[in-house]
Order: C-alpha cells, then sequence, then structure tokens
C-alpha cells in the first residue's frame, strides 16, 4: 500500500504522506496543504472526519465498540483495578505499581484542602444554580488561589499540579452538591480512599456522628468514574486541548472543559436522558409515541442517551453501566420503573429500522443516571459526576498536547460572507 495521497486541485497534483498508528489507523498528513495547493484549506464541520493530534492515551474503535486506557482494556479496568490507578495511568502512561499508587495518594490527600474563599465565591451563586456553572466558576477561581502556572517541562511542577486538582476537584464537586441542599460544606477525610471520601463529603449528614460507607455505592461509583475516564479527542477534551494549546493554565482549560461537557449533546445528556424517561413514565410509559417522536424530523425530540459519533456499534461503557445499573439497584433492593422503561426504549430501537440504518446505540449517558439516581445524586448532579470521572483524561490530554509542544490551535475558515464593497454614510442608506 502506497505511503502517499494524491490530490489533485486545478490539474496539480500534489503528494501527501499518510501515517499509521500503532492500531493499523490511518491519516493523510496535510500540514502542507494550504502552501502546496495555492491556499486550498479542507472543510469539515464538527471535525467527523478530521483528527487534531496524534495521541497515545486513549485508543477506540467505533465499529468493533473496543475502548483502552494506554492499551489496557476498559472491560479490564472496570472489574480489576480502582479510579486512581486508572487516573495514574492515564496522566503518567502506565499502571502505578504499589509504591507509587501509595505516594499519588497520599500527595492528593495533602492536597485535599481549598482556601476558605472558595466558600465566599459559593455562597455568592443562587441556590438555584445549575451545579456544572458553579463547577466551571470554581474551577477557574482554583487559578486565584493556586497563581503559579505550571512549568510542563518540569516533571515534579507537573506532578505537583496532578495532585493539587485531583485532591480539590472531588471537594468543589462535594460543596457543589450540598450548596444545592442547601448542606454544611464539609472536608475531606484522609483516612478514607479516594471514592470513599467523595462520598463520605457528598452524604453525611449533620446529624450523623459517622457516616457509613455503603460498599455497594462505593463499588459503583469506581466504577462509573473509570468508565467515564477519558474517551480520546470527544467534544469537553479537545476544549481543553485548544484552551491550554495558548498556554492558558491547567485550571482554566479545566473549566473550560467543563463548560463543553455541560452541552446536552455530550455530558448533559446523562442529565436529558433521566429527564426523557421521567417524562414518558409521566406519559403513561409509552415508549412508542417517543421512538416515533425521535424519528419525526419535524420534532426536535431526540432520544437522549442514543446515537455517538464514533460508536457505530454499542458503546462498551453503556454495556458494562447496564449491567451494573441492575446490579447496584439489586443490592440496593431498589425496584425503579425508569430502568423498565429505558429497557423497553433500546430493545425497541435495536429493532427500529430507523435506529438501526443509523447505527444508533445506546450510549454512556443512557444508563449511568439511573445508577446515579439510586445513590440519591439529584439529577442535576449528574454531568458533575460525568465531570470527576473526566477529570485524569482531561488532565493526561492537556499534560500530552503541552509535552508535545504542540502549536496553538487556530483552525482555518471558508468565507462566504459580501465581498468588498464601500462604505455608504448613514443618510444614502
Ligand atoms: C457523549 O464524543 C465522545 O466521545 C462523547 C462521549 C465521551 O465519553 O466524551 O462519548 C460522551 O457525549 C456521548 C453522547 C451523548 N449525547 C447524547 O446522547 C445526545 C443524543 N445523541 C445525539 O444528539 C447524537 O447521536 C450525537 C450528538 C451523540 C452524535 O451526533 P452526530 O455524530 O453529529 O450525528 P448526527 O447528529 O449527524 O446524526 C446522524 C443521524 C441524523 O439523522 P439523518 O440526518 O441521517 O436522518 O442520526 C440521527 C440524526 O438525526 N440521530 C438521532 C439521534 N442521534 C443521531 N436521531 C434520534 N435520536 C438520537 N439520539
Amino acid at each position: 500500500m502506497s505511503d502517499k495521497a494524491t490530490l489533485e486541485i486545478n490539474g496539480q497534483k500534489n503528494e501527501f504522506a499518510i501515517i499509521k498508528g500503532t492500531e493499523n489507523e490511518l491519516a493523510i498528513d496535510i500540514s502542507s496543504l494550504r502552501s502546496a495547493s495555492g491556499g486550498a484549506i479542507t472543510l469539515d464541520p464538527g471535525y467527523k472526519n478530521t483528527g487534531s493530534c496524534e495521541s497515545g492515551i486513549t485508543f477506540l474503535d467505533g465499529e468493533k465498540g473496543i475502548l483502552r486506557y494506554r492499551g489496557y482494556s476498559i472491560e479490564e479496568l472496570a472489574e480489576k483495578a480502582d479510579f486512581l490507578e486508572v487516573a495514574y495511568a492515564l496522566i503518567f502512561g502506565n499502571l502505578p505499581n504499589a509504591e507509587q499508587l501509595h505516594k499519588f495518594h497520599s500527595d492528593i490527600k495533602t492536597h485535599s484542602v481549598v482556601d476558605d474563599d472558595v466558600k465566599k465565591i459559593l455562597d455568592a451563586f443562587p441556590k438555584a444554580a445549575h451545579p456544572m456553572g458553579v463547577l466551571s466558576s470554581l474551577t477557574s477561581a482554583l487559578t486565584a488561589f493556586n497563581p503559579s502556572s505550571v512549568n510542563v517541562d518540569s516533571e515534579e511542577d507537573m506532578y505537583n499540579s496532578v495532585v493539587r486538582i485531583l485532591g480539590k476537584f472531588p471537594i468543589l464537586v462535594a460543596w457543589t452538591m450540598r450548596k444545592k441542599k442547601g448542606l454544611p460544606l464539609y472536608y475531606g477525610d484522609s483516612s478514607l480512599g479516594y471514592v470513599e471520601n467523595v462520598l463520605k463529603m457528598m452524604f453525611k449528614q449533620p446529624h450523623e456522628e459517622k457516616y457509613i460507607q455503603n460498599p455497594i455505592l462505593v463499588n459503583a461509583l469506581d466504577k462509573l468514574l473509570i468508565l467515564h475516564a477519558d474517551h480520546e479527542q470527544n467534544c469537553s477534551t479537545s476544549t481543553v486541548r485548544i484552551v491550554g494549546s495558548s498556554h492558558a493554565g491547567l485550571f482554566a482549560s479545566l473549566s473550560a472543559g467543563i463548560s463543553a461537557l455541560w452541552g446536552p449533546l455530550h455530558g448533559g445528556a446523562n442529565q436529558a436522558v433521566l429527564e426523557m424517561l421521567e417524562a414518558i413514565k409521566e406519559d403513561g410509559g409509552d415508549t412508542k409515541k417517543y421512538m416515533a417522536k425521535a424519528k419525526d424530523k419535524s420534532d426536535p425530540f431526540r432520544l437522549m442517551g442514543f446515537g455517538h459519533r464514533v460508536y457505530k456499534n454499542f458503546d462498551p461503557r453503556a454495556k458494562i453501566i447496564k449491567v451494573a445499573a441492575d446490579e447496584v439497584l439489586g443490592d440496593l433492593g431498589i425496584q425503579d420503573p425508569i430502568l423498565d422503561i429505558a429497557k423497553g426504549l433500546e430493545q425497541e430501537a435495536l429493532k427500529d429500522d430507523y435506529f438501526v440504518k443509523r447505527k444508533l446505540y445506546p450510549n454512556v449517558d443512557f444508563y449511568s443516571g439511573i445508577i446515579y439516581r439510586a445513590m440519591g445524586i439529584p439529577t442535576e448532579m449528574f454531568t458533575v459526576m460525568f465531570a470527576l470521572g473526566r477529570l485524569p483524561g482531561w488532565i493526561a490530554q492537556w499534560r500530552e498536547m503541552r509535552l508535545r509542544k504542540e502549536p496553538i490551535g487556530r483552525p482555518r475558515q471558508l468565507y462566504i460572507g459580501e465581498t468588498e464593497r464601500s462604505f455608504i454614510p448613514i443618510k444614502k442608506r
């Protein structure tokens, strides 16, 4: 097979190198296209066919439903690893040994405090504020209290920034929820594991002498965070990369990523799925009516939690989460009709030509909210939990972009506006 691609423009042939990745994917290097073709560019709204970078962090195959972090399959990691191990592997490249993991966790604990003035910022928000807007603002505010920018060329400085944000972010997540519920704000408990600490900060009630951990919830949250930890160049990760490419700080880049994740077409879908399932339940559980709405082009309704830009087969994460939803609700003794409605929709969609032809399958957001709800997490907090899981992936991708000294992201455009014209004084218009 040739390692060159030939493009003929205006009768002139130009050759471009074809690059092969370690999983035999092919990319055409068009970095010389404009100069070679007299100014022509490619056009690809939504970047459906355009690669923004080379990356060694996450591999996914949408046709085969494969997802691997640093070569480890998502199925093995969800089954055998814990979230901090996965975070370490994503950020630093390999699973940690026992000593590295212990140091990583203790360094994170050292940073598990936030400046008390952050509480004043949190207090300024109305109770009705959406938690994703609060989280994005508090994350950006961390820069004010940690002004030193990251020297990415210093391993020590980069490591310290990583453990700093991994220590502080769960506090912001917990405080965001407790602000919504009007509960007192607690700091972390350094005697606990990472996920146990998150649960205690989120759920300890003021009257409780001691917060009793429920291993079912600990395992469920650990697995959900692993499943959300990275997903190559999705919308929010691409946002973190492009903001970081201007050499904006890590916290500022993460804050931008949180805002991108908020959208209902992206991470905000997990909240939209639950609201959709609730609406179907209120409407008598008539899934066929909503399937018809999803297929009706004149109806803006979409089957939230279905479809994916890359997966044209089952999202492997959705498969794992669906099993976990059954397990968690069973273990907690919860009968949730919402789960049955979700399964009914899935069964109908998998047999429906509209969905089959467009290869629309349940994605990561379709079942995750059912578990969060069983855990007692408010619907508006679902995407915040997605952000907590995606944090190490965003950090890993930001670090890789900076270490590879990627240029500032600045796409071109095809101008379709007015051609040159002279100014007309207002009295003549
Ligand atoms: C995440 O990129 C990632 O990796 C993201 C993510 C991650 O981990 O970071 O995996 C997390 O964001 C998952 C996706 C969550 N979003 C939703 O569940 C929202 C519902 N899904 C869609 O809006 C849609 O499927 C997207 C946004 C996910 C993907 O959109 P694309 O790739 O731009 O595809 P498209 O909108 O062009 O749809 C192709 C066709 C269209 O029909 P036709 O014009 O061909 O007739 O499929 C239809 C769409 O109308 N379609 C749907 C549909 N999704 C696509 N029709 C009904 N319901 C849906 N959910």
